[in-house]
Order: C-alpha cells, then sequence, then structure tokens
C-alpha cells in the first residue's frame, strides 16, 4: 500500500528549484512595478521631532516617500495588528504608524520610486532629527535584575531550593546564548500587484500566507476577497516567517497610496532590524545522589523582549520530559530592553534551554564521576513529570545505543585533554535533544480527474522542509495513483485553510488532511465499481474497497478491480472534488515528544584555538517518518544550524547606541560548507499507533535541539575548558 510513504522520495518541487523556475516573493513583476526602499531609525529610542523629505522627492525617478505624517490610513486599533501567531501580551508594532521609536533600524519611511536603485539612493537623503527623551538600555546582562516573571513553564514540584542545597553532588552555573538573527538565503520580500481595480494579489515571504491575508485585511480594512495572499515558495523562514513583517505592510500601503504595483525587498542589513532569537541567561542547577539519582532540578531563563511586547517560549520545562527527579522548579523571566521584539527561531525555547540544560547534564556527569550516557540513563524518565503522563512513544533509549554504536562511544577516554589527533586535540561530546510533536487543524482540497490525475491543494506553506513532496507521497499512496499523476498546490490564501508551517507540525497535520479527502474519493469511486453493469465488484461493499495501481480493488483479492478512469466513465464524472479538514482525537492520556541523541566529535588547534566540528552523529526518534530523503536533510539542517548556535552566531550590541554592529554576513557568522563535516542521521525505529493514523510526529525543529551542548562537551572532553558562554569562539579558548 504504501509506494511513496517512508521512502527516499526526490522532492517533487525539486527541478523547479534547481533551474529557478520556482518564482519567490521578490520575483514576481507586473506592469508599472515599482520599488519601495526602507529608511531605519539610527536611535534605539524616541520620538522623531523633524521628517524633511523634500530633497528626497526632487530625485527624478522618486514617486513618493511615506511617513507616519504621509500614508494611508492604518487601522489604530491593537487587534487589528495581532496576528495568528503574535504574543498575547502587548501591542504589535506598526511601522509608519506615528513618531515613536522603539528600535533601532526601525522603519520611519518608505521611498518609493521607478527604479530600485534610485529609491536607496534617495534614501539617504531623507533627513531625520530626533528628540531621545528618555534612557535606553538593550544590555540583558545589565538589565538582568530589572526581569519579570512572566511565566511558569511547569508547576513546581516538591522543594527543588531545600534539596538542591541538601544534594550530595550538585551543580548550578548560568549560560549564556547571544542574540542570534535569521539569516535565510531569501530576504524578506514582498511585490503587490495592483489590478486597477483596488484588489491586491500580494506575494509574500511568509510561512503563513492566511495568517497574512488576514492581517493585511485589519490593518487596511479591506474584505476578504480584496486581497488574496501567496508564497509558493520559501528560500528558507524557521520562524522568521512566522509573523508578517513590516516589509509586507509597507509594499501594501505604497501600492494603496500610488494605486500601483511595488515590490518592497529588505536588505540583508535591514534584516536585522527584525525578529532574533532573544539572548538567554539560562540559570540551571541539578542536585543528585553519588549513584546519580536526581534530587532536584532548577531552570530560570531569563531573556530579553521588547518594551511593546512579551515574546516568551519554553526555554526552561525540558527536563521535566527527560530526567526523573523528585523536585523541580521552572521559571521564565523578561528583561524588557529597547529592541525590536523577538521571534521563533527554530526549535524556540528549547534550542536554547536544552543547551544549557545538557551542558549542566554533563558538567554533573563529571562531577559524580559517570559516563554522561549512564547518568542520563540512571535518572531516564518514562513519564512527562509535569503531567505524570506516559508517553505515546519514546525511543529514546534507543538513541542514545544507536547513536553511541554508530559513534565510537565506547572508545571514549573519559579524561579531558586525554585524545588528540596529531596537532589537534579531540573532544567526545553528547547531549539530549527534545521536542514537541504537534499537530494542527488543516484542510485540503483534492480533486480527482477522469484522466487519473488529481490535484491536492491547501493553504500551507512549504518552507523548504518537503511539503510538497509529503503532501504529493500521501495523496499517491491513498489513490493508488503514481506520484508523477499527483499535482500540489500550496501557499495561497483562496485555498483551504492551514496555520502557519512552524511547530514541527505540518507533516503529521497536512497528511492527515490528505487522507481524510483520499478516503472520501475512495467512498465515493466504491459506489461507482460498485454499482457499475457487470463490474467484477458488483456489490462490493465499500470497506472492502482500496485503491491501488491506478484501479479500485477488492481488498481481499487484487485481481478483482475497474480501472478509476472506467468508473468514472461509467458515472459521467468529469472530476470528483472533496475537501476535508484533519480530524485528530482528543487525548490528554499521554505526553507526546521527539527525542534525540546527538553526539559530536571536534578538533582543536592547540596553538590557535581553531575548533572543528569533524564528525555528528544524530540518533533521532521521531515516530514514523515520511520520507527518508527529505527528512534526512531536516536532521543535516538542524546539525548544521546548532553547528553555528555552538561556534559562530551572535548579534553584537553596541550597548552605548542600542545599535547592532555585525548587521551583515561578513561579521554575523554561521557555517559555511568548509565547517560542515561527517553528519551521520539515524533514525531510529519507533511505532507510535496513538499518536494519529500514521504514527508521524514531525521533523522540523528537533534536529538543532541537543546539538549546541554535545559540541560544547566535546571542546570541554577536548580542552578541559568549560565555556558557557556561546558562541564558543576561538579567543575564550586561549
Ligand atoms: Mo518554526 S521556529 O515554528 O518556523
Amino acid at each position: 500500500m504504501n509506494a511513496y510513504v517512508g521512502t527516499a522520495t526526490s522532492r517533487v518541487d525539486g527541478r523547479a528549484k534547481v533551474t529557478g523556475a520556482a518564482k519567490y516573493a521578490g520575483e514576481f513583476t507586473a506592469d508599472g512595478l515599482v520599488h519601495g526602499f526602507v529608511v531605519e531609525a539610527t536611535i534605539p529610542r524616541g520620538r522623531i521631532a523633524r521628517l524633511d523629505t523634500s530633497e528626497a522627492l526632487k530625485v527624478t525617478g522618486v514617486l513618493d516617500v511615506l511617513t507616519h505624517a504621509h500614508r494611508p490610513p492604518l487601522a489604530d486599533k491593537d487587534e487589528a495588528w495581532k496576528d495568528e501567531v503574535a504574543p498575547d501580551e502587548g501591542s504589535p508594532f506598526r511601522p509608519l504608524y506615528d513618531d515613536s521609536i522603539k528600535f533601532n533600524g526601525q522603519p520611519i519611511a518608505l521611498v518609493v520610486a521607478e527604479e530600485w536603485e534610485t529609491a536607496k539612493f534617495a534614501a539617504t537623503l531623507v533627513r531625520v532629527e530626533y528628540q531621545q527623551e528618555q534612557a535606553f538600555a538593550t544590555d540583558l546582562e545589565a538589565g538582568r535584575n530589572k526581569a519579570t516573571e512572566v511565566k511558569k513553564p511547569h508547576e513546581p514540584r516538591g522543594d527543588a531550593a531545600g534539596a538542591l542545597a541538601g544534594s550530595a553532588v550538585r551543580h548550578e552555573a548560568d549560560y549564556f546564548i547571544p542574540t542570534e538573527h535569521h539569516n535565510p538565503m531569501e530576504l524578506y520580500a514582498t511585490t503587490v500587484v495592483w489590478d486597477g481595480n483596488g484588489r491586491l494579489t500580494v506575494y509574500d515571504k511568509t510561512q503563513g500566507v492566511l495568517n497574512v491575508h488576514k492581517y493585511l485585511c485589519s490593518v487596511f480594512g479591506k474584505k476578504p476577497d480584496e486581497i488574496r495572499v501567496l508564497s509558493p515558495y520559501v528560500g528558507g523562514a524557521f520562524g522568521s516567517g512566522l509573523r508578517p513583517q513590516y516589509q509586507v505592510v509597507l509594499a501594501t500601503l505604497a501600492a494603496l497610496a500610488l494605486k500601483r504595483s511595488v515590490r518592497v525587498v529588505l536588505t540583508r542589513q535591514q534584516m536585522y532590524g527584525l525578529g532574533h532569537r532573544p539572548a538567554t541567561i539560562e540559570r540551571v542547577g541539578i542536585g543528585a545522589k553519588p549513584d546519580g539519582t536526581l534530587e532536584a532540578v532548577t531552570h530560570e531563563a531569563t531573556a530579553i523582549t521588547s518594551r511593546y511586547e512579551d515574546f516568551a517560549r519554553n526555554d526552561s520545562g525540558w527536563a521535566e520530559q527527560l530526567y526523573k527527579s523528585r523536585n523541580s522548579h521552572y521559571s521564565h523571566k523578561l528583561a524588557r530592553l529597547d529592541v525590536s521584539t523577538p521571534c521563533d527561531m527554530r526549535a524556540p525555547g528549547a534550542a536554547s534551554g536544552v543547551c544549557a540544560l545538557e551542558c549542566a547534564m554533563d558538567e554533573l556527569a563529571l562531577a559524580l564521576n559517570l559516563d554522561p550516557i549512564e547518568l542520563r540513563l540512571k535518572c531516564y524518565s518514562d513519564r512527562d513529570q509535569s503531567e505524570d503522563l506516559p508517553y505515546t512513544s519514546k525511543q529514546l533509549r534507543e538513541c542514545y545505543a544507536r547513536g553511541a554504536e554508530a559513534f565510537g562511544w565506547s572508545k571514549r577516554n573519559p579524561a579531558a585533554r586525554s585524545m588528540r589527533d596529531d596537532k589537534e586535540l579531540v573532544g567526545w561530546g553528547m547531549a539530549t535533544g527534545v521536542w514537541e510533536a504537534l499537530q494542527m487543524p488543516v484542510a485540503v482540497r483534492i480533486v480527482l480527474s477522469a484522466n487519473g490525475h488529481a490535484e491536492v491543494s491547501c493553504a500551507a506553506s512549504d518552507i523548504g522542509t518537503g511539503t510538497y513532496t509529503i503532501v504529493a507521497q500521501v495523496a499517491a499512496d491513498a489513490l493508488g495513483l503514481p506520484i508523477e499523476n499527483i499535482s500540489v498546490k500550496l501557499a495561497d490564501s483562496t485555498l483551504p485553510q492551514a496555520p502557519v508551517e512552524g511547530g514541527s507540525w505540518m507533516a503529521a497535520s497536512s497528511a492527515h488532511a490528505v487522507l481524510g479527502a483520499a478516503e472520501d474519493i475512495r467512498q465515493e469511486l466504491a459506489r461507482l465499481a460498485s454499482a457499475m453493469p457487470s463490474s467484477p465488484l458488483a456489490g462490493i461493499d465499500a470497506a472492502e474497497v482500496i485503491l491501488v495501481d491506478g484501479t479500485i480493488a477488492s481488498n481481499g483479492e487484487k485481481s478483482r478491480a475497474v480501472p478509476i478512469t472506467d468508473a468514472m466513465r461509467y458515472g459521467k464524472l468529469e472530476r470528483i472534488e472533496k475537501h476535508k479538514l484533519n480530524h485528530f482525537a482528543e487525548d490528554k492520556s499521554h505526553a507526546r515528544n521527539t527525542h534525540s541523541a546527538v553526539f559530536a566529535e571536534v578538533k582543536i588547534d592547540e596553538q590557535l584555538g581553531v575548533i572543528r566540528v569533524t564528525r555528528v552523529v544524530s540518533a533521532v526518534a521521531a515516530g514514523r517518518i515520511l520520507n527518508t530523503k527529505t527528512g534526512r536533510s531536516q536532521i543535516m539542517g538542524g546539525v548544521v544550524w546548532g553547528i553555528g548556535m555552538a561556534l559562530h552566531e551572535e548579534t553584537v550590541m553596541d550597548h552605548r547606541f542600542g545599535r547592532i554592529m555585525n548587521a551583515n554576513i561578513a561579521e554575523y557568522h554561521f557555517p559555511v560548507n568548509a565547517d560542515i563535516h561527517d553528519i551521520d542521521v539515524i533514525f531510529v525505529e519507533e511505532r507510535d499507533d496513538r499518536i494519529n493514523r500514521l504514527g508521524v510526529k514531525g521533523l522540523g525543529e528537533i534536529g538543532i535541539v541537543g546539538v549546541p551542548a554535545a559540541i560544547a562537551n566535546a571542546v570541554y572532553h577536548a580542552t578541559g575548558k568549560r565555556i558557557r558562554r556561546f558562541p564558543i569562539t576561538l579567543d575564550k579558548l586561549l
């Protein structure tokens, strides 16, 4: 039955992507298209006292300069600016709304010109005077004492502080994760096509076209059919495209002001004025008995947010899923600073929090004189302790075993600085990863044509994760058709509903919507086949019928079959169309998570401190893997990002000016090909009959979780130096 699901099917959109046929938001064009260029604030907090656009307007080719004082109307209620994934607390940022400056890099004007270069030049002529009436602050460490507790990820259990203080062996430390900025290949971009009648077609770089659609309609007071949002291809996102970014507002504003088609593409530098993984100080405490039994876990995360929105994720509750301990206490604090609101970045919360937890576990293992895996097995938890629930499935033990074996962990000499390769110190480290297995309401439409082709459509985006492909695989199997006969349409706000593509929920969610719609088609085809005169399936019960090899067949006897095309001809049907919302049974009796065990080898030049991550083994348990090829790519991508988090990525702020100093990819580092060596991905078999029909859990985020800690632990093992301040750059080792 499964010709495609579970196989290494190549991306159905691969050819379009590598040949350039796939079009991205900033590549769509229209007659008379004009270009906007953003002018940004150069102070972090204050007011615009004077904004002089006269010189810019004199430049030939400049059509207008939009500012808060000169623009079409924008909604004035907070509610109108709250998108699907906006933080509960606070008031979302409104571009060009008023004279207030909330962060350095905030857009304060949009120059619109016939040519992009003209707009860019004219933007340099916009004169701004500021009134800087209040002190500003951008430093998390300086603001730590003023941070306020915003939520408890989990209720405390027992007396964690007391148990920690009384533990025979304990480890407590601060781990610092800096602010990181998204650097997807595709820049934030929007092309708004003006059709002459006031209707707008908006090509936007987004992870959720319906989210952007609803947002634009409310911000601009438009009816749903006056705006259509599309995002057929997305060149990387992982959180940066979850919320509508300001360029989509500016491009729409300009289109309405000029009654023309407008494109706004931000520069790489301007993208640093937007969302980011918030800097956090993760304070972790773990107390144990000498045999490694845990007595207490405490984790307090203190994170940056903006002054206008409380952005908070679950950094600190993850030990609750992993390690048995009778006492625990978790908290999340926010330092409200003069920066833009942070946003989700791959495995938000977990990437940072589990990094700290897993470094702390390594330090505890050392203090206990236990092997790091042995300690983790000693306190392995078969239940989610916060709700005291079993898991739908949890093959983490198997991840440790398979990962260790593939890596050769048993050959590790536990002493620090004990292993070398010529001039390089060698370090081996490991860590655990954990993420949630979520599923959301998604609807799809399947149209089966009389020629045996099917079109599956859904508003979901494919942010490069492989949604086009898995939707095609599941549809092909469920309809019994070759995958070449399936076409998939995604990311158009006129298509059936889907939430933003995020949280690792889209594979399970979209797959089950496809199954539902295909099931309705099967039922209808079964009725036709059973009613056909002299049909081999005459009178057959629909439950006995399967779709296979382009036929409607008896489940027991596949040679009793009617070609789908014959049945449709008999029914005089050109097409069968079914629209279905997925259905997941409500089940609060089990916890749902994905897990991984990550092993890393580093080689470090003893004189220069240069660190190379020469090998990573990631053993992942995430239920059924729909596509082992795209799935493996997901995990490899996560590992690469984790290497960046461990060794490279850091947004550096000059706190005297509240300004980012490395807003470019020359000085904001992330791994390039030369930084990446062996990455081995192992999918541990994990049957899950409870979570959903296919047993799918999702793979988007789990790949990064645990990787930075495994590398930090390997660096310690190589050098004997424990670096708790990320990224681990060579200066910290010398
Ligand atoms: Mo993800 S950080 O929910 O794109």
